[in-house]
């Protein structure tokens, strides 16, 4: 039995996304969150961490790329997942992870992505902006926010009776589905590969395939891309 694909999750909220990262790697899934970091010792996604028995630390200095790297070193992490983590992530420590750390981001980057936009003010961006199509992209870490290669996206319908509150709890639920498949691709392929939506549609589930069979791991081409 091949062993698990070994997923770090950094957060710094309420972690839904952890959460539902957790719940898809158990039982026969071929990842496991080893570890939850976080940057805020009040962090919700802490408190999922302990009930759910994953080992959990705070860091104490989120700029101490030794401290971070040698925390992901010892639990053998195969990927480190940003799941609501606001802090940048020190660029030896995106070097050392290049291929291997990826974001979620509640827009379809590069729109609505950048310093500054997280939480609430993306989906007012978007209101503001007229928008009728909003959605959520993953992709490789970088040294600058949100910057990094997509590695997967999904749209989301804007209503024009949408708040800020409603868009985002309409985009937090594909972010779920869509970081779930990212992360379960990666640990069967051995590493991050770029999905694409299947002609199947826009469904209720996400329904994403690895690109077409010459796409490498992305882990090879991050430098490239
Ligand atoms: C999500 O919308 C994510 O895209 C953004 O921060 C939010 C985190 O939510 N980066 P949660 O803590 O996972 O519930």
């Amino acid at each position: 039995m091949k062993a698990a694909y070994r997923v770090a999750v950094l957060a710094s909220g309420g972690g839904t996304n952890l959460q539902a990262l957790i719940d898809a790697c158990r039982d026969s899934a071929p990842a496991r969150v080893v570890l939850v970091l976080s940057d805020n010792p009040k962090a919700g996604a802490l408190a999922r961490a302990r009930e759910a028995g994953v080992p959990a630390q705070v860091l104490a200095d989120p700029a101490d790329g030794r401290r971070l790297t040698e925390a992901l070193g010892s639990y053998q992490v195969d990927l480190a997942v940003l799941a609501g983590y606001l802090k940048l992530v020190p660029r030896d420590v995106v070097d050392a992870f290049a291929g291997r750390m990826i974001n979620i981001h509640p827009a379809l980057l590069p729109s609505f992505g950048g310093r500054g936009m997280y939480g609430h003010r993306v989906h007012e961006a978007v209101l503001a902006s007229g928008a009728t199509v909003s959605g959520c992209s993953v992709h490789l870490v970088s040294a600058e926010y949100d910057r990094g290669p997509i590695v997967a996206q999904w749209p989301v319908p804007v209503a024009r009776e949408d708040t800020p509150e409603s868009l985002a709890q309409r985009v937090l639920t594909f972010e779920h589905q869509l970081l779930i498949a990212v992360v379960l691709a990666a640990a069967r392929a051995g590493g991050v590969v770029r999905l694409v939506p299947r002609a199947s549609g826009f469904g209720p589930t996400v329904d994403l395939v690895p690109a077409s069979s010459e796409s490498r791991k992305l882990g090879a081409q991050s430098r490239t891309l």
